[in-house]
């Protein structure tokens, strides 16, 4: 039967399920935030793509919450590594997990602050304000910046796996994720 829960040789069902499903997810978002850097106003293929940024984003930080508590349910008997190269991993996805939950909540945090008003999947979540509160639009300020090192990590991230584990040491880290 599919084991659901993490066990020392391989991370379970659920893990799985919430890791590769975030990684398309967060692909898609990361293309719709270089279509607003690099194409011009008023091109389609930007709208098109910047049109789910906000929902996404949202999606993204509940599900990212979801995977914490998960991982935390399970940490006792994931697979872990040890020495320098696991204390390096573990340093890695902590940084992984810090930016997937600063990086919206920062936005999140400027909607409930600011003068628009905020709805998820057309739900109204927070009401217009009249006057914005000026910390919560400053924060946002590095959303951007953060967006784009999460990305850099990210790629640091597969590389790591693919290239060092794979490749490299013909280990099984890539297998028990797979
Ligand atoms: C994990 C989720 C998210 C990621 C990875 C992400 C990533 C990014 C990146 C990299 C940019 C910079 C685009 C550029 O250089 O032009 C950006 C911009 C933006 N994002 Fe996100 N975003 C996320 C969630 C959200 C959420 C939840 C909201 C709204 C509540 C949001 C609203 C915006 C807005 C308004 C901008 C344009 C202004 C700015 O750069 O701060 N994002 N996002
Ligand atoms: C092609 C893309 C990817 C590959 C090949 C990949 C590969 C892996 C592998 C092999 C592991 C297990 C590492 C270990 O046990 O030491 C892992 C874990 C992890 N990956 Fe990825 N990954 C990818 C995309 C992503 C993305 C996009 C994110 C987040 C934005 C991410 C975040 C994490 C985190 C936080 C862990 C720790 C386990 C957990 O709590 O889920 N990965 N990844």
């Amino acid at each position: 039967m599919t084991q659901l829960t993490d066990r020392p040789d391989r991370y379970g069902l659920v893990t799985r399920m919430l890791h590769w499903g975030m990684a398309a997810l967060f692909a898609a978002q990361f293309l719709s935030a270089w279509a607003h850097w690099a194409l011009p106003r008023g091109n389609d293929l930007r709208g098109m793509l910047w049109s789910y940024h906000t929902d996404l984003g949202m999606t993204l930080f509940l599900l990212v919450l979801l995977r914490g508590a998960w991982g935390l349910a399970n940490m006792r008997h994931r697979p872990s590594e040890t020495g320098l190269a696991g204390q390096a991993a573990v340093a890695g996805h902590l940084a992984l997990y810090a930016l997937m939950v600063v990086v919206p909540l920062v936005r999140i945090v400027a909607a409930a602050g600011g003068t628009r008003g905020f709805s998820y999947l057309g739900m109204p979540i927070f009401a217009a304000r009249e006057t914005e509160i000026a910390w919560t639009q400053a924060v946002a300020e590095w959303h951007g910046e953060m967006g784009w090192l999460l990305a850099l990590l990210v790629l640091g991230h597969i590389a790591v796996a693919v290239l060092w584990h794979r490749v490299v040491r013909h280990d099984d880290v890539l297998s028990r994720m797979a």
